[in-house]
């Protein structure tokens, strides 16, 4: 049971606050009749709740995979640019967020959800959870770079160091741009890109494609996403 301005505010119909001023207007139905107290309490599985007419179905838990777009940030809210969780339209939960983060210009999976426990679990640097990103390179990409990130670089200064932990750089393609796949189990701050710096080269695009046991639907074009399947989450 949750009172009825929790349950509205919950799936995204507006703060509290805002909630609660709807309710005074008579524009939220409760099993077909216009409820008249916030603190109403609702059966989630049982009562039919609607706003302005359109049903309010709860959703505890929401799990959708992303391919992000460049362009677009990976946060909850911002007053210049479009974030990812503004792209997801049909969203019940007014509380999701992405889990962890993908620079403006990277591209790829990205889980957004409001499990924060899910969240912690897959982003802890105890846990370990792979992250496989894809990426073309200026520069030769050489064996010599596969045996520093194998062995940890340091991405911080000289006189304040911040080394790696072991990464699996797998080199598809070694040219003047080459192409490659890297797995990292941690998450700092532009941590690919840093990596190659480290190296003296550059990441020109970036895109991650795992997380943990988590795929990119190859079928998601960037910008689209979808709710997890059941198995997807399972394994997680
Ligand atoms: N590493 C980066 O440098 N950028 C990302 O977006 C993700 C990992």
């Amino acid at each position: 049971m949750i009172r009825l301005d929790k349950y509205l505010a919950d799936m995204g119909i507006g703060t509290r606050q805002e909630v609660k001023k709807y309710i005074r207007q008579g524009r939220v139905l409760v099993n077909e009749e216009i409820a008249k107290k916030p603190e109403l309490k609702i059966k989630e599985e049982k009562d039919q709740v609607s706003f302005d007419g359109a049903n309010v179905v709860y959703a505890t838990y929401e799990y959708y995979m992303m391919n992000k777009p460049q362009g677009v940030i990976s946060a909850t809210e911002d007053k210049r640019d479009q974030t990812v969780v503004d792209l997801i339209v049909d969203k019940k939960r007014g509380d999701l967020f992405p889990v962890g983060r993908l620079d403006k210009d990277t591209e790829g999976l990205l889980l957004i959800t409001n499990d924060g426990a899910l969240a912690h679990r897959l982003l802890s640097p105890k846990k370990h959870v792979d992250k496989c990103y894809y990426a073309r390179i200026e520069g030769k990409v050489t064996v010599e770079d596969v045996r520093a990130f194998a062995n940890g670089v340091n991405i911080g200064t000289v006189d304040e160091p911040e080394r790696t932990m072991a990464a699996r750089l797998e080199i598809v393609e070694s040219d003047a741009i080459s192409t490659i796949r890297l797995t990292i189990q941690e998450g700092k701050f532009h941590q690919v890109k840093r990596m190659f710096q480290a190296v003296d080269k550059k990441v020109i695009y970036l895109k991650r494609e795992r997380m943990g046991s988590l795929v990119l639907d190859e079928n998601l074009k960037p910008g689209e996403y979808r709710i997890l399947t059941d198995e997807e989450l399972k394994n997680l």
